[in-house]
């Protein structure tokens, strides 16, 4: 990141929303390094180095503390912001919770969601206009709650998606106190507004997992989501299972993983698709064609090519995740560059995917850089919408399997145009969402 003049209006816009503080120097140069209030930071667009920083040289770096500092307070000691042994642990633990055979048995509910959703809009006259980033934002919380608790088990079943939200809209602004890094008695704006959310949040968890267990403690049968699996999960070296805290932890960072970020997926891909005649057809050509008036079955994933690649597309111009990070604990070389011990390396998903020297057109959309044969030429380290090495999203199967299904459910339903004359810009807090929101007209397709 480069300081503009002004210390104070860096940490304003860093504040308000951290992409207004990139230049064109970062999508132009590979690597630049900088001194300032945050220490010593090197913005590395550079996919030789990026793959040492996340694979080859992974042991000499840790998620930095001002990361920590913004992640912790709303996700506990999860698996997104726990490090070292821990970490390890709970990976080792939780990854068998994700091969695609599990993935795979999560399909009903996805598609019971997404059509659930384009219900709801059938009943609006044609024309009504619907607020994408919100709708979506609500499909994955849905998503999400019949997958990790089998919807229905809450008492209440609207009292967890509301106490979700809550939870987290306090908690995406960088705060000064954690830039600074002051104690944790500092008080904090957003998490002290969050306090009651977080609260009853917490509660209603620990609820749900002393219900569950106490199912299974009864032989009760008790349904295969993934509140079951975290619950029976255990560590393939030692065989110890995750405590009730840890099981808790990571069902919060489940949902704070993975909702914002999968409905910014769908929100940018539908705005997109707006924004475009020809990808607009496209894509209804291919949910038409394979999709028709039949039931979504699980073998049609592999045959919806387009759709994947617009979401593909789509998550290179808008990275859900568009900031990575994190700090050098040793002094580390790459080539003639010295990183000292302490320094923060930034990688930017949403600066590498759109830099000059690695992408043709960077700014245009044009999903078919993502059809197989051109896909395949892609670096690997060039487009990281889901990280890379050790610490890649161990949710990506299922938050892609989640996107085509309820994108291709919308495609094949409706028609979706953005309110005329509304200016999008994408703002930055933790995940990469329209800001204001995306107001959209709907017209109706099929029944
Ligand atoms: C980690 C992106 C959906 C759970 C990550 C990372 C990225 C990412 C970039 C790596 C962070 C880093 O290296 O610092 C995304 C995007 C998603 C998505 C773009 C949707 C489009 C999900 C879903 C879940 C999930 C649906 C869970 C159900 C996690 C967890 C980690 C993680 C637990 C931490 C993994 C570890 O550190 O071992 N995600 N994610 N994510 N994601 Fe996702």
């Amino acid at each position: 990141l480069q300081e503009p003049p002004g210390l104070l209006s860096f940490l304003w816009a860093l504040r308000q929303n951290p992409l207004t503080t990139w230049t064109e120097r970062h999508f132009e140069e590979r690597i630049i390094t900088g001194s300032g209030a945050l220490g010593r930071i090197t913005v590395v667009n550079d996919p030789a180095f990026i793959r040492h920083i996340l694979v080859d040289n992974v042991a000499n770096y840790r998620k930095d503390d001002l990361q920590l500092r913004v992640l912790a307070p709303g996700l506990g000691r999860g698996l997104l912001t726990a490090e070292g042994e821990e970490w390890k642990l709970q990976r080792r633990t939780i990854a068998p919770l994700f091969p695609p055979r599990v993935v795979t048995g999560f399909f009903p509910a996805m598609v019971e969601s997404a059509e659930r959703l384009v219900r709801r809009w059938r009943r609006r006259p044609e024309g009504r206009e619907v607020d994408i980033s919100l709708e979506m934002t609500r499909v994955t919380l849905d998503v999400l709650e019949r997958t990790i608790f089998s919807k229905g088990v809450a008492r209440d079943p609207d009292a967890l998606g509301r106490a979700i939200t809550r939870y987290f809209e306090g908690l995406g602004r960088i705060d000064p106190v954690d830039i600074f890094g002051l104690p944790d008695w500092v008080p904090r704006i957003g998490r002290w507004r969050a306090r009651p959310a977080i609260r009853f949040f917490e509660e209603l968890v620990n609820e749900l997992i002393q219900d569950r267990k106490a199912l299974i403690a009864r032989g009760e049968p008790a349904p295969r989501d993934l509140l079951s699996l975290l619950l029976e999960a255990a560590d393939p070296e030692t065989g110890k299972g995750l405590s009730d805290l840890e099981v808790g932890a990571n069902i919060v960072t489940f949902i704070g993983a993975g909702h914002e970020t999968t409905a910014n997926a769908l929100s940018w891909s539908i705005y997109l698709i707006s924004q475009d005649e020809r990808v607009r057809s496209r894509i209804e050509r291919e949910v038409d064609q394979v999709l028709g008036d039949d039931p979504f079955e699980p073998q049609h994933l592999d045959q919806l090519v387009y759709t994947r690649a617009v979401l593909d597309e789509a998550m290179r111009l808008y990275p859900p995740a568009p900031f990575l990070s994190r700090a050098a604990i040793e002094e580390d070389r790459f080539g003639d560059v010295t990183v000292p011990a302490g320094t923060v390396v930034t990688i930017a998903p949403y600066v590498l995917h759109r830099h000059r020297t690695l992408w043709e057109e960077p700014e245009s959309f044009r999903p078919e850089r993502f059809l197989p044969e051109e896909k395949a030429r892609i670096d690997r380290f060039a487009y990281l919408p889901f990280g890379a090495g050790p610490r890649v999203c161990i949710g990506a199967a299922f938050a892609l399997q989640e996107a085509v299904i309820v994108l291709a459910t919308i495609v094949r339903a409706v028609r979706l145009d953005l309110r005329q004359g509304y200016r999008v810009a994408p703002l930055h807090r933790i995940t990469l969402r329209p800001h204001g929101g995306l107001p959209m007209r709907l017209t109706h397709r099929s029944q």
